[in-house]
């Protein structure tokens, strides 16, 4: 409320019947209701009631901003009881690489890869990586992640996403080179640093702004490597940015300033999610998974469209085959296509990964 500018010529109470309606009013209906003696009293009442609204008003604010702390320690809190739930567990139920398939004949290391993926207890060692790295970051894609991989454990069921097969294939295969398109914060990046500190990775991604809610960055990504290998360590990624289906024919043919290995151990594709694209990704890198190494594409119940506005590129590209709609068609079309891998598909719930070792 604003003070009335005041005449300082009324400075004392005057007589009534002024002839002015309003100041009448003011005279009568408030200085002597008020029992109040002149216009600067009320002039400075006035003040004195803009400054209470004002402060009432900042004090709002106060409350407001408050509350929205309480709630922000609120979900801390439940993010780092989550936390110490799969810290707990994973303490529990120990799960080490003794299970190893490495120097395994390809019979025994499809039979371990299969009986890993099935086991819920390695979503604690997952999931206790991605709250380490994650819980403050403000994602709300992380607390529907652990509610799934929560209802997984409890339910005792056969569940495996990008994620849990990163970690799993990392350590089984104690894989040393490892490329995965479609990196966003680095959550199954981090999964193939921690299974082994000494892998040599290739992240491709074209940064899309706001992807599901949040995006990362080289820098970003980068630090969190860091975080997720031993203190005195360097991880060793590189990120290759831009649109994979762009970047990839060209990392392949030797064009970019890096410079592939000969070959993978574990490779991921959970970049461009249309049908066309994912085909695209899929086509490229599977040539260069080595025998006995694994492929993981991730969200295989999704059906979206086709194509979309990323899917596009600068290299000549193949046409999707018949009766590719979707994710879906893709994984089946792709086993199919390349009967030369052995193939695990997850049938439980949602973000769930297909597995794919090379057998010849
Ligand atoms: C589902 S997220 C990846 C999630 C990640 N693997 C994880 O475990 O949290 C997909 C990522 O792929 C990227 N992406 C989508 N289309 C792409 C394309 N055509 N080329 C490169 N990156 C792409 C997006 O920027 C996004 O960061």
């Amino acid at each position: 409320m604003e003070p009335v500018e005041l005449n300082p010529d009324d400075l004392a109470m005057p007589s009534t019947n002024t002839g002015n309606p309003l100041k009448e009013f003011i005279l009568e209906g408030v200085l002597r209701r008020l029992n109040l003696t002149s216009y600067n009293r009320l002039a400075s009442l006035q003040k004195h009631l803009a400054a209470l609204l004002a402060e009432r008003e900042e004090s709002a604010k106060k409350v407001w901003s408050l509350h929205r702390e309480i709630d922000k320690l609120e979900l801390e809190k439940v993010r780092l009881e989550t936390y110490i739930f799969w810290l707990e567990h994973y303490f529990k139920h120990p799960l080490t690489a003794t299970n190893s398939a490495v120097g395994q004949t390809p019979d025994e290391m499809v039979k371990i890869i299969g009986q890993q993926l099935a086991e819920p207890n390695w979503l604690a060692p997952v999931a206790a990586l991605l709250l380490e790295l994650y819980r403050d970051s403000g994602d709300h894609v992380l607390d529907f992640l652990t509610s799934i991989y929560r209802q997984a454990l409890d339910e005792h069921t056969a569940y495996w996403d990008v994620r849990k097969s990163v970690h799993i294939l990392g350590q089984v295969l104690q894989a040393r080179t490892y490329l995965e398109i479609g990196t966003r914060m680095g959550w199954s990046l981090a999964q193939a640093f921690r299974a082994n500190p000494d892998v040599h990775a290739y992240s491709f991604d074209m940064w899309v702004p706001d992807y599901s809610g949040s995006q990362g960055s080289t820098e970003f990504v980068r630090g969190k490597m860091q975080q997720a290998v031993s203190p005195g360590k360097t991880p060793h990624v590189e990120f290759i940015s831009g649109n994979s289906h762009d970047t990839l024919p060209d990392f392949f043919a030797g064009k970019l300033d890096v410079k592939p290995p000969p070959e993978f151990d574990v490779i991921v594709v959970d970049g461009d999610h249309s049908a066309l694209g994912a085909w695209w990704d899929l086509t490229d890198v599977i040539p260069h998974i080595r025998v006995g190494g694994a492929l993981v594409f991730d969200d295989i119940e999704l059906t979206e469209e086709l194509g979309h506005e990323y899917t596009t590129s600068i290299h000549p590209r193949p046409d999707a085959p018949p009766n590719m709609r979707n994710l879906v068609d893709v994984w089946r079309i792709l086993q199919e296509h390349y009967p030369n891998f052995h193939y695990f598909t997850c049938e439980t719930y949602s973000a769930r990964a297909g597995v794919a070792i090379r057998m010849s």
